[in-house]
């Protein structure tokens, strides 16, 4: 990392003494390290040791001026990634919220470059709903990187999750975000459910959220793709850096995957596509009155867009074709099967069970050169990472 702008952020846990360890290994490792602490981690770690291993002052306040007035805005512009550890829930809280009370709420709030954290807490705290909450918002909405706490004894008595990673950990998952193994490459990636009109104000649809799509996009776009993501309906953000094109229906989808395909080098389709559409959409409200007590719905297929792929680019080396498979149950052989009958080059299937509207996923990744691997359980952001690490593989493979 050298000479990469690092702000270490350190909140007001009893883990903010491993924080001068992982300033040490950011500073060794050749970055440029500021820090900015919060007053209650000042109870816990001083400035002084911090400013001694950083070789910079380290504000706390936000009108206790150390540099200058505009800290809070000088700060995050200076910095290429921001790292908190110790991240407290009440950060957590304040970051999800928006806020800026303090001098370190505020210098994230204004820091637009990626953001790595790395939590720790009493395992009640960490497993109160509303923390659950304040995580999935930073993760998955701000995009924010997490570095997992791990489960152990914990300094206030309990045994449980909340311990804050090693920093080594945090050493390499800094490390991660500086990454840039897709420049050049563009990756078209699609989200999300389609709706499948009934009449003006019914429609077909499933439980797909679009967050793995859109985990994708975003890891893809940091990682340095030039993305492009074909969005069903939902109610997520697009991610920073991402062109998005909206559409609703299956056909719609199809379209607008076919137009911009050209040029890519991987296509990830994650949107959950409706395999059928009402053969008719009705110009006015369908009307109970009107209809009796029973109604037959006449539905027609979609197209398989996977498919239809696969035989546009049969035979070709690029765009590699990437599917999902979402099974209730034989997850690994319906799979095996689509990877062949839709012409793909990869698969990850997973159970309903184990993914759909969670926050956390498990897959198994499998490709048409008989490579397979179990993910166990991850976060969505880190199942986007391990999906296009195996593009990348792949591409490389010969
Ligand atoms: C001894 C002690 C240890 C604490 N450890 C933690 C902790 O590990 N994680 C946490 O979220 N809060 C912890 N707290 C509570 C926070 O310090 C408190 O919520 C504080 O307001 C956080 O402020 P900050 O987020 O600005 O740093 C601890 C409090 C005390 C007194």
């Amino acid at each position: 990392m050298k000479n990469r702008k690092i702000l270490l952020g350190i909140t007001g846990g009893i883990a903010a003494y491993k924080s001068a360890h992982l300033c040490r290994l950011f500073v060794r490792d050749g970055a440029d390290v500021r820090v900015v602490m919060s007053e209650a981690a000042c109870e816990f770690i001083t400035p002084l040791t911090m400013e001694t291993l950083c070789g910079k002052p380290v504000p706390v306040k936000m009108f206790g001026r150390t540099a200058g007035p505009l800290e809070h805005i000088d700060l995050p512009d200076e910095a290429e990634i921001m790292v908190i550890a110790p991240a407290t829930a009440d950060y957590l809280a304040r970051c999800a919220a928006g806020r800026a009370c303090d001098l370190i709420s505020s210098v994230t709030l204004a820091f637009t470059g990626p953001v790595l954290f790395a939590p720790a807490m009493n395992t009640n705290m960490w497993n109160n709903p509303a923390t659950a909450r304040n995580v999935l918002t930073l993760t998955e909405e701000h995009g924010w990187h997490i570095v997992q706490p791990s489960s152990g004894d914990l300094a206030c008595g309990w045994t449980g999750p909340g311990r804050m990673a090693e920093p080594e950990e945090i050493l390499d998952a800094a490390r991660a975000l500086f990454r840039r193994d897709l420049h050049g490459h563009r990756i078209l990636v699609t989200a999300g459910p389609t709706a499948e009109d009934l009449d003006p104000v019914r429609f077909l649809s499933n439980r797909s959220t679009g967050r793995m799509g859109y985990a994708i996009a975003h890891a893809a776009t940091r990682r340095g793709a030039d993305v492009v993501l074909v969005s069903g309906p939902t109610a997520l953000p697009c991610p920073t850096g991402v062109q998005r094109v909206d559409v609703r229906s299956a056909l719609e989808m199809e379209q607008a995957v076919n137009e911009e395909v050209d040029g890519c080098d991987a296509v990830i389709m994650s949107a959950a596509v409706a395999d059928y559409r009402p053969e008719q959409i009705m110009e006015h409200k369908i009307k109970k009155e009107q209809e009796g007590d029973s109604r037959v719905l006449q539905l027609v297929k979609n197209p398989d867009i996977l498919a239809g792929l696969g035989a546009r680019f049969a035979k070709k080396s690029r765009p590699v074709l990437v599917g999902f498979a979402l099974e209730t149950r034989n997850a690994i052989e319906a799979a095996r099967t689509k990877l062949q009958r839709k012409g793909a080059h990869i698969i990850v299937a997973n159970l309903a069970a184990d993914g759909l509207g969670g926050d956390d996923t498990r897959a198994t990744i499998i490709d048409d050169r008989e490579k397979m691997f179990d993910t166990g359980p991850l976060t969505k952001i880190e199942l986007a990472e391990k999906i296009l690490d195996h593009v990348l593989e792949y591409w490389d493979r010969p």
